[in-house]
Formats: structure tokens, C-alpha cells, sequence
């Protein structure tokens, strides 16, 4: 059978044939103009909303038009905690357009009902939650998600949350979060899609789709917020909030074409970051705002500061004041303050001193104003009151295939005498359960589980109970991180002593066939916001407890609950079985089993590298190349032989101990010898607007016994451009299924996007060059071919 990979990319948008980019010579490379003249969402952009945007502006005041560039969370807080205003009166003034972390119809439509009847000119609200992986349906975290490289299923889960989010009164969620994170530190890394900006981009496609359906105005969609703009992944050394530093050339081929890809998708607004960017706080910089935002990409929604970011930039040291900075934030293009009060307080006054034009204030409430009325809010406005939170068992059949499709099967050893652990064998009778992860309903919801509740949840233990009735033995073993958590983290202080719990977790593995132990992070403060890490081991007493089970040689499956790449290389040489299972969603529990035992054969792929030890972060594989690359391991090259002169590590392999694309299965796949279309393209061929120019294609078979999924995935090296390019780039993937025995020929096509970076002139070109190709299940693909372009 042949399948031909539909390509994402951006060539095979209407969009795009639509508007053709204009094209440049640049010396002897071809160039694309990233300034096209395309519309992202036609919807904001349509005459007739646009009318009745105008007609509006008219007759608003200017303290009518700041209002609706002010948000205030009128619920509970999800930063540092502002002033406690009257929210009521705000409201019926006319000073506040939007609420966030107000949840629930009630609440919702109490405020709509005040904004609607009481504010002067019936201006509707706009509701924004944080809804990241679900609303009231949990599933797994961000980084899980991305694991399943399966965009359509990711849209399909912003779908459901859309849903649950308008009955719960929120037409606008602050999703996708498309940072590209590649330090593992950074506990932030959890709600990213990981380190790689092509199947980054392919995924907040996914999100956006699934959230906007299309048109903001059916019941079933929400706007989106596309955040954190931008590059905050890349705050220095991990550390949350702190400042990103990076040439403009990695910018834009990094870090820029995830939130590019999402507005191109029709992302209705976008959330400025907390970080500076080389210098100039995201949250008041023109050149990614407003250079790059709306005169290179067109972008016409509006876009929201973080929480208190506005204010922050008094902390950034970029002003004298209040007002300065308020005044300097909104010229570079942030439409609305988040939990803050410096636009409310400070931009009339300096309208009407002359500082500021009022046409600045009146372009960013056209901004907000379109989002509402491509919204259908001043048609719509209330939330209808709906009678169960629960998840529907339709929405909970969702969270358990989709979490099952987000676990990845990091190792599967044969162990001696036992052979591959993994699907659990049907003859293993008595299983023990152990570890502090096992049973932690409010783990597995993971950080932002919006209106997820603990209860719904379904922990490994109570799904293995199901399984296994009297067969399960359990016992917690430790705590994550027992006893006084804050002192041992802030103050490195010893765990306390666990040697009775965990005496006792040995005992218990004794009685059993096989010990599953499910170890990692407390998702809520160890993971996502303001939660970096310096250090990436098992926290507490875990590593103990796992070393102390693997000694009674009892098979050891190892079962991870984690927001990031841990470092476990103790686990990665003597466990024979490790499966990382990210914080799964309230289905959580039956996914895992539904791996562990075979029912779901394992697909996922990791999307961040993990390191042997925390010191090679940030890693990630599309490493640029050094004047000195090491190759072959640590122990054959001597410390002061002449291999000491090396791009190297005295102390550990430069290499990932599970790397980008890294994913087993439960059978086997093989990949033929990859072929291109063309052993030579020409430039022209590969011009922006020609689509593919060549294609790669591939044969991949399940030599194994079971069915099951493969993510192909294809990557390039220039071997020789203007500007150094990675060691290895991904530019193609794909999910394909084979049952046993069964072969299918993959093609990826290859045209302009794949084939350009950004040159020193911050412009996308295409040079002639050598690439070289891979074709495999990872970062590591060895099936090797190359095409030139000429
Ligand atoms: C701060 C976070 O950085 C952002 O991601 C979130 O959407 C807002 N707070 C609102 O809660």
C-alpha cells in the first residue's frame, strides 16, 4: 500500500494559493519576503463586522474605550494577587472588557447581565480561563499530548474543551501555549510541545483548529490566546520570568514559526510573554509585536499582556513610572492589560496631555472589539445554564485512547530468564503496586487542570484494582517529596527518613510477580508555572526506594509521572522497563493499564530530549555544528589524548540518554532504503508557491508480531549554507499503522518551507546545497539518502 503524507505546511493552505509571496534573488539563493499581504482570519477582516466595529468606536468615550482594554480576574488567582476592586461597578462603568477565572454559567452571566443592561453602551464581556488540557474532561498535560504527534487528536481534544469551556461560560482560552522549551529546568516545559519548532508548528495548528473550529461564532468554538509571545521557553538557565537572549537569525527559525503557524491558523488573539527579549520586555517590544506580528504576518485579533506584565515592566527598568511604561507597552501593540491597573489609570490622561495619539487607543479597541463580534457575543452573550459538571462518558472514552496514545514506552530490555517485560505477561498473577504516584488522583490532573476535579479521576492503583482484584499488593513506599517539601527543595535539606516505608515496599514486591513502581513530580508545585528546577533526579526518597525494589531482582517496571525530562540514569541502565506517562488526565489510570497490559500498543514519541544529567541542559537534538564535534562515547577517548580538544564533556556523553523521537512499540518496525523523487532540484523548484519540489519516500514494515503505529519521521541537514544549519532538522512525520507482516511506502514532500532558513538578512531563503536525509522511528534514524539543489 502506498500513502502519500498530506503536508502540513503552510503550501497547502487556501491561504496561501490565494496570495502568492512576492520572491527575491539574493545573491544565489532564493529568498521569501516574510511580508506577505494575507488576511489570517478572514473573519476579523470581514466588512460588515468591520461597520459595525466603526460605528461603535464612534460613539464610545475615550474612558469607554480604555475600559475595554482592561482585564481584571474577578475569581480566584493564577498570580500575584492585585487590589480587590468592585468588580460589579467596574463592570457597570464600562471600565473593564474582559474577566478572567470567572467560571461557571451563574457567575458568567451575573457580570453579562450587568455589562449588557447596565454599562452605557451594552458592550458584552469577554470570559477568559485558562483552559489548557480540558476543562471539566482532564487530559494529559500539554507535553503528554505532543508525545502522540497526532495534531487531528489534539484538535480533537481542543475541541471537547471548547465545549465544556462555553458551557462553563468561557468563549476565549488562554491556549495554545507554543513556546519552544529545550531546557528542561524550566517547569513551564510541561505545558509546551516540546523542543522542535516543524512539529511544534504542525501542533499549534492542531490546538488552534480544534479551539476556533473555523468560526468564533459557533456555539461550539472559542477564541484562542497563543502564548507566551514571545521566545519565553528560552528564559536563561531555566529559571521562570527570567530574560531570553538570542540572535534574531534564531528567532525567527526557532522559536518564531510556532506562533506564526498558529496565527496563520486564524488565532484570534495572543498573550504577550513576561521575558525580554535580547534586552527589550516582550510585553513592550515593537519589533516582535508589532514589526513582526502585524506588518509581517497580518495578524488582526488582538493581543492580551500576561498577568500583571504591564505593571511588571516597571521591574524591567524601562521607565520612570506607571504611566511611561503603561504608555510604552501599549505603542508596541499590547491591546489589553491583564490584572492590572496602569491602563485604567494612566492612558486617558496622557491621551489627552497629547502623549498619546488617540488613534492608538482606538486601534486596539478595534482589535478586541472584531474578537467579540466575530464571537457572536453582542448576539449571544450568556452561557446557557447547563444542569452536570461531569464528564460525559463519551468525553472520559476520549481522555483514556487519547492518553493511552501520549505514553511513551522509554525501554523494554529482555530481562534474563524473563525475557521483555512489557505487554505484562498473562502467567503474571500477583502484581505490587508501589510508590508515591500510584494512587494520586490530583497528580494525574497535572498542572492548569482548569475544572478538572480529583474525584473523576482514575489512579493507576484503582485501575490495576480493577484489572487484578486481590492479585494487587500495594504500598506508597515514600512520599514525592515527604515531609517538610519546601525546606528540602529551597534548602537542599536530607529527605527525611524513609527506611520503614520503604522496608515495607520491599517486602510487598517480595510477595509479587512483578513491581510496578510509579514514581516522578507533584504535578501542582513542581511542575508548570514558577516550578523551574536545578536539579532533575526522582525527588525524595524515590531514587532510594527504586534502587532498594530493583535489589530483591524482582522484575521492575518503572512508571513515570512527570512535567519534564527526568534524570534517571541510574533507572536507564538497571531497570529493564521504563515508561513515561507524563501527568495522563483523569483517565489517567486505565491508560496506563491499558499499555502496561497490552490492550493499547504504545505509539508515543518523546518530544524533548532527556539528559543523562541535568548539566547538558538545555539539550535538544538540532544541535549547530562546532569546529570540533565529538564523536564516539566518553570512554574511548582519552582525557589528554588528542580527542580532548572536543566539543565535549570531561565528566558525560554529550548525547541524550533518550533522545528527540525516541518511542518503543510492542512489535517492530523496518525501514527500507529511502528514495527522492529528484537526485537533483533546481532553485526555482523549490520557490515558495511551486509546492513540493521533490519527495522523499520510504518503505516501513511491521516486522514484528502485533499491530501497531509507527511515527515516521524524516529529517535533513544543509550540508553547506550561508548561515550553519543543525546537525539534523525535522521536516516531515508521520503516524502509520501496519498490522503484522504489513508494509507501507510513506513519501514526504519536500518544497520551500522544509527546505529554507533564515539568513542574515532575517530573511527565509533557499540555497544550493547538499542535504543529506533520514529517515526513521527517531532522532537517531540511521536509513540515510540526499538530493542536491542546484
Ligand atoms: C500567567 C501565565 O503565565 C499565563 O500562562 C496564564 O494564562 C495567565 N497567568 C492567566 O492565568
Amino acid at each position: 500500500m502506498r500513502i502519500r503524507i498530506k503536508p502540513v505546511q503552510f503550501y497547502s493552505s487556501v491561504r496561501f494559493w490565494a496570495v502568492v509571496l512576492p520572491l527575491f534573488w539574493v545573491s544565489a539563493a532564493l529568498a521569501q519576503s516574510s511580508d506577505s499581504t494575507a488576511v489570517p482570519n478572514a473573519q476579523l477582516a470581514g466588512k460588515a463586522l468591520n461597520a459595525r466595529v466603526e460605528a461603535l468606536l464612534k460613539q464610545m468615550t475615550l474612558e469607554e474605550k480604555i475600559g475595554q482594554m482592561v482585564q481584571y480576574s474577578a475569581g480566584f488567582a493564577t498570580g500575584p494577587v492585585g487590589s480587590k476592586i468592585s468588580y460589579d461597578e467596574l463592570v457597570a462603568k464600562g471600565a473593564a472588557g474582559s474577566l478572567l477565572n470567572v467560571i461557571g454559567a451563574e457567575q458568567t452571566n451575573h457580570f453579562q447581565h450587568i455589562a449588557m443592561e447596565k454599562s452605557r453602551l451594552h458592550i458584552p464581556l469577554l470570559f477568559g480561563d485558562d483552559v489548557i488540557h480540558g476543562d471539566r474532561t482532564t487530559f494529559p498535560v500539554p507535553l503528554g499530548l505532543a508525545a502522540s504527534w497526532d495534531p487531528k487528536m489534539v484538535a480533537g481534544v481542543a475541541h471537547t474543551a471548547a465545549i465544556e469551556a462555553r458551557a462553563d461560560g468561557i468563549q476565549w482560552v488562554f491556549s495554545p501555549m507554543v513556546d519552544i522549551a529545550r531546557d528542561a529546568r524550566w517547569g513551564r516545559i510541561v505545558e509546551s510541545s516540546g523542543e522542535d519548532p516543524y512539529l511544534g508548528s504542525a501542533l499549534a495548528r492542531g490546538w488552534v483548529e480544534g479551539y476556533q473550529q473555523g468560526d468564533l461564532s459557533k456555539p461550539d468554538s472559542v477564541a484562542v490566546s497563543v502564548k507566551h509571545f514571545a521566545a519565553y521557553g528560552a528564559a536563561i538557565a531555566g529559571r521562570d520570568y527570567n530574560a531570553t537572549d538570542m540572535s534574531d537569525i534564531t528567532l525567527r527559525q526557532v522559536y518564531l514559526p510556532p506562533y506564526h503557524a498558529a496565527v496563520d491558523a486564524g488565532a484570534a488573539t495572543l498573550m504577550s510573554s513576561f521575558n525580554s527579549i535580547n534586552g527589550v520586555p516582550a510585553t513592550a517590544d515593537p519589533y516582535t509585536l508589532t514589526q513582526i506580528l502585524r506588518k509581517e504576518w497580518h495578524f488582526d485579533g488582538f493581543v492580551v499582556s500576561d498577568w500583571g506584565a504591564v505593571a511588571e515592566l516597571l521591574n524591567h527598568s524601562i521607565g520612570p513610572d506607571g504611566a511611561t511604561v503603561a504608555r510604552k507597552a501599549l505603542e508596541a501593540g499590547v491591546d489589553m492589560d491583564m490584572e492590572g491597573d496602569l491602563y485604567g489609570t494612566t492612558i486617558a490622561a496622557q491621551v489627552r496631555s497629547g502623549q498619546i495619539p488617540e488613534k492608538v487607543v482606538d486601534e486596539a479597541v478595534r482589535r478586541i472589539l472584531r474578537v467579540k463580534f466575530a464571537l457572536g457575543l453582542f448576539e449571544h452573550p450568556y452561557a446557557p445554564v447547563t444542569p452536570s459538571s461531569e464528564p460525559s462518558a463519551a468525553n472520559r472514552a476520549q481522555a483514556r485512547a487519547v492518553a493511552a496514545e501520549t505514553i511513551v514506552l522509554l525501554k523494554n530490555d529482555p530481562m534474563e530468564g524473563v525475557g521483555a517485560l512489557l505487554p505484562i505477561a498473562k502467567s503474571v498473577r500477583a502484581v505490587a503496586l508501589i510508590g508515591p504516584l500510584a494512587d494520586s488522583a490530583q497528580d494525574m490532573l497535572g498542572s492548569w487542570g482548569a475544572q478538572g476535579d480529583a474525584k473523576f479521576v482514575i489512579s493507576l492503583r484503582q485501575a490495576l484494582s480493577e484489572r487484578l482484584g486481590d492479585h494487587l499488593l500495594y504500598a506508597p513506599g515514600c512520599g514525592v517529596l515527604s515531609g517538610e517539601d519546601e525546606k528540602i527543595l529551597l534548602e537542599g535539606k536530607p529527605a527525611p527518613d524513609d527506611a520503614a516505608s520503604i522496608a515495607e515496599a520491599v517486602e510487598t514486591a517480595k510477595k509479587a510477580d512483578v513491581a510496578i513502581l510509579a514514581l516522578g513530580e507533584s504535578a501542582d508545585w513542581m511542575t508548570g508555572e514558577a516550578t523551574s528546577r536545578t536539579r532533575l533526579g526522582l525527588p525524595g526518597n524515590q531514587e532510594q526506594l527504586l534502587e532498594a525494589v530493583a535489589a530483591t531482582g524482582k522484575p521492575v517496571i518503572l512508571v513515570l509521572f512527570t512535567g519534564r525530562p527526568a534524570e534517571i540514569k541510574w533507572a536507564g541502565a538497571h531497570i529493564p522497563a521504563i515508561v513515561e506517562a507524563w501527568f495522563p488526565g483523569m483517565e489517567g489510570g486505565h491508560a496506563v493499564a491499558d499499555v502496561l497490559f497490552g490492550e493499547v500498543n504504545p505509539s508515543a514519541k518523546l518530544t524533548v530530549s532527556f539528559p543523562r544529567a541535568v548539566g547538558q541542559e538545555p539539550l535538544y537534538y538540532a544541535q549547530l555544528p562546532t569546529g570540533r564535534p565529538a564523536h564516539g562515547d566518553l570512554s574511548r577517548m582519552p582525557a589528554n589524548g588528542p580527542e580532548k580538544y572536543m566539543s565535549r564533556y570531561i565528566d558525560e556523553e554529550n548525547s541524550a540518554l533518550f533522545p528527540f523521537g525516541w518511542g518503543l512499540s510492542y512489535t517492530r518496525f523496518s525501514y527500507g532504503q529511502p528514495t527522492v523523487s529528484k537526485a537533483e532540484v533546481g532553485l526555482p523548484e523549490v520557490a515558495a508557491g511551486r509546492g513540493p519540489g521533490l519527495t522523499v519516500g520510504v518503505d516501513v514494515r511491521n516486522s514484528g508480531s502485533v499491530a501497531g503505529t509507527e511515527v515516521v519521521q524524516l529529517y535533513l541537514r544543509n550540508t553547506s549554507a550561508s548561515v550553519e544549519q543543525p546537525v539534523r532538522e525535522l521536516k516531515g512525520f508521520a503516524r502509520v499503522t501496519l498490522a503484522p507482516g504489513e508494509s507501507k511506502h510513506v513519501e514526504f514532500p519536500l518544497g520551500f518551507d522544509e527546505l529554507s532558513f533564515i539568513n542574515v538578512e532575517s530573511k527565509p531563503v533557499v540555497e544550493p546545497t547538499t542535504y543529506k536525509v533520514w529517515v526513521g522511528g527517531s532522532s537517531l534514524a540511521t536509513a540515510e539518502t540526499s538530493f542536491i539543489v542546484k
